[in-house]
């Protein structure tokens, strides 16, 4: 009897250590938040399959001109919004970040199912990782996962956070990174020009250790703009080496590559907009004049300030700075076309087509992505995760094997 009562104590707090290790073990940074403050975030997204720009900007529910300035691709290429991006590419997805039931994430993406969808398909296929399928359940109330309506419409909530638009108090944007087999966290620091400390921190993590699926923010110096609040685009943030696209498409700001001040001039793009000019000049938004004087340089700019009311507002002002400025440097812009996939960590699998995923058996492997309907996502086993973890939690191995001892030891006892 004491025996027994031992060994069921035993497997109690076994139970509850199992449980613990999950939690802290968490698949993504977990951001508790209060305030309807929202921010610019971005989502890392591998694309599984040749996608239009289009097609990409419709599953995140974005503007394509948008997703294309994140990554800083030339968007006076012709007829850019349709030109294919490949399988494997990795771009960042400008999103907004809210709080939704005491976390920050953001629900606005939607996703209409096709024939043969699963969740774990949706999740781990089309969005890469970013969610899981017990996610998208939850999030939509779907209470048999295997019976999907066809062109039913999904909310799909994605990863993000804030941090206040700062990383050791300067102004960054956060990117919910997924973790990729071969990635370290020493290499993910360094591709993204932050320090291990910096994203061991951000992250609360105790060890430098990811694995595979795991989803962490990695922050990224970006430009702060300072707009009144009444203006629409107010908290506008935009990373270092890309632009963003802003005031109706009549304002294209951008971040970098020499200094972190936002820089803002009117869009190329063929939109009506309303007047440009800071009052009693003739300088223009993103207009610059620079005139040498005894004491330096007297520099007359002419700055964006936001859009308020439906106007766009230019500020002129004058300074007197040791030194006249040199011309203004942009970020590089990439060619659509020179858009290829060279990481050697991807292997060249054939993904499924946008629409071509048809098959009514649920007991076959989609083609190309190994994926079997509705198995073996880490999300369908067993978790420890409270419902209101975004994210459900694999079991390691490690974890596997102390639940399978626990069941051993049960039905020895
Ligand atoms: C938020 O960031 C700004 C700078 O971007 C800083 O001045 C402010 O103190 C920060 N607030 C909090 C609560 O960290
Ligand atoms: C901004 O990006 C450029 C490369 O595009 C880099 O040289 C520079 O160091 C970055 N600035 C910061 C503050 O990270
Ligand atoms: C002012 O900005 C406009 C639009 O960017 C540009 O076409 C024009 O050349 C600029 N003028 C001066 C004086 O820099
Ligand atoms: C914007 O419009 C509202 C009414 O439509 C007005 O009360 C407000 O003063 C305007 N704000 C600015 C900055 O013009």
């Amino acid at each position: 009897m004491s025996k027994h009562t031992h060994t069921h104590q035993f497997l109690f707090y076994l139970f509850i250590f199992i449980l613990g290790v999950s939690i802290v073990s968490s698949k993504s940074t977990i951001e508790p938040c209060s305030n309807s403050d929202s921010c610019n975030a971005l989502v890392g997204y591998t694309l599984y399959t040749d996608l239009k720009v289009s097609q990409v900007a419709s599953l995140f529910q974005i503007d394509p001109i948008s997703l294309l300035t994140a990554n800083a691709i030339d968007i006076s290429y012709p007829d850019v919004e349709n030109h294919i991006l490949p399988a494997k590419l990795f771009l960042k997805i400008p999103i907004t970040c809210s709080c939704v039931d005491g976390i920050r994430k953001s629900v606005s993406t939607r996703y209409k199912t096709r024939p043969a969808d699963t969740l774990s398909l949706i999740a781990d296929s089309v969005y890469a990782g970013l969610v899981s399928a017990d996610q998208i359940r939850e999030a939509n109330s779907v209470s048999d996962p295997s019976v999907l309506d066809v062109g039913q419409i999904l909310t799909v909530p994605l990863p993000c956070t804030c941090f206040n638009s700062s990383d050791n108090n300067l102004p960054a944007v956060y990117l919910s990174y997924v973790v990729r087999p071969m990635d370290t966290l020493a290499e993910i620091a360094a591709g993204y020009s932050t320090t291990l400390t910096d994203l061991m921190n951000v992250n609360a993590m105790g060890v430098p250790s990811v694995g595979a699926g795991d989803i962490i923010a990695v922050p990224i110096p970006a430009c702060a703009s300072n707009f009144p609040k009444t203006s629409a685009d107010f908290g506008l943030t935009v990373p270092n080496g890309s632009y963003a696209i802003t005031a109706g498409h009549c304002v294209q700001c951008s971040c970098g590559p020499g200094n972190l001040r936002l820089y803002c001039q009117p869009a190329s793009l063929a939109v009506s907009c309303s007047s440009m000019q800071c009052k009693s000049s003739n300088l223009m938004v993103g207009n610059i004049t620079t005139q040498p004087s005894g004491g330096g340089c007297n520099v007359n700019s002419c700055t964006y300030g936001g859009i308020v009311n439906g106007s766009i507002v230019a500020t002129l002002s004058t300074t007197l700075q040791p030194r006249c400025p040199a011309p203004h440097q942009f970020p590089p812009l990439i060619a659509p076309t020179a858009l290829t996939v060279r990481d050697p960590l991807f292997a060249p699998a054939p993904a499924p087509s946008l629409e071509g995923v048809i098959s009514t058996n649920p007991g076959t492997v989609i083609p190309g992505t190994g994926l079997r309907p509705g198995g073996m996502s880490p999300a369908n086993g067993p978790t420890g995760s409270t419902s209101d973890a975004p994210s459900p939690i694999p079991l390691s191995r490690y974890q596997s094997g102390i639940l399978l001892l626990c069941v051993v030891i049960s039905w020895w006892v």
